[in-house]
């Protein structure tokens, strides 16, 4: 019977290895804070309410996993047919895919627009989230007074950190609430559209 003879290993070849190994797979660790560009995914997009009717808004997440943006072509509200302290809202239904091993939160909304509003009037811009099955809302408002005629970008924090699940996909629901007591807000002058992009924050898990 032959035996096979194998080569020594030389045992501080193996720690120097393994240290290597530990020192990449903690870089790893570090740099995968975020998911890989496109593996973050919209798989579900649904919305209801008196400010985004059917056919009326779309969805998109951007390819490196940061923004989800929302368009809507039709988010108007308006007191010009006579009626006063008016309340417009969509609520927004996301089935959000991503990568195990990541958790995230919405750190900021981007709402782009156009408002009229007379001198003195205020306004009200609110967003806010939250996660099936996880408790608590997370809020960001703004309020826009008048005099203002024109197109607007604003963007505002969420006022708590709202996290995911690590590695249970649930749904995230996203309600928009425009309140006037007198004037405008609708979509811009150059696309019609209302647009709002959410800041995506993610950490790994
Ligand atoms: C999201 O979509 C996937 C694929 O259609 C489905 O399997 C999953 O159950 C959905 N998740 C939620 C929370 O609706």
């Amino acid at each position: 019977m032959v035996q096979r003879r194998f080569p020594p290993v030389s045992s501080v070849a193996t720690m120097a290895a393994l240290l290597l190994l530990a020192f990449l797979m903690s870089a790893i660790h570090v740099q995968a804070a975020s998911p890989e560009a496109g593996t973050v995914k919209i798989l579900g997009f649904k919305y209801e309410g008196d400010a985004c009717p059917p056919g009326s808004a779309e969805g998109a997440v951007s390819d490196d996993g940061q923004a989800i943006t929302m368009m809507f072509s039709k988010y108007t509200a308006s007191t010009d047919a006579g009626v006063d302290r008016l309340r417009k809202s969509c609520t927004v239904t996301v089935n959000l895919s991503y990568p195990p091993g990541f958790r995230f939160h919405l750190g900021t909304v981007t709402m782009r627009g156009y408002a009229k509003l007379d001198a003195g009037v205020i306004a009200t811009a609110q967003t806010s989230y939250y996660i099936s099955g996880i408790p608590g809302t997370a809020r960001a408002k703004r309020v826009i007074t008048g005099a203002f005629d024109d197109d607007f970008e604003f963007t505002d924090k969420f006022n708590v950190l709202l996290y995911s699940e690590c590695n249970v996909i649930r749904d995230l629901n996203l309600i928009s609430e425009v309140r006037l007591v007198a004037g405008l807000i609708t979509g811009r002058d150059d696309d019609l559209k209302l647009t709002q992009e959410l800041a995506i924050v993610w950490e790994s898990c």
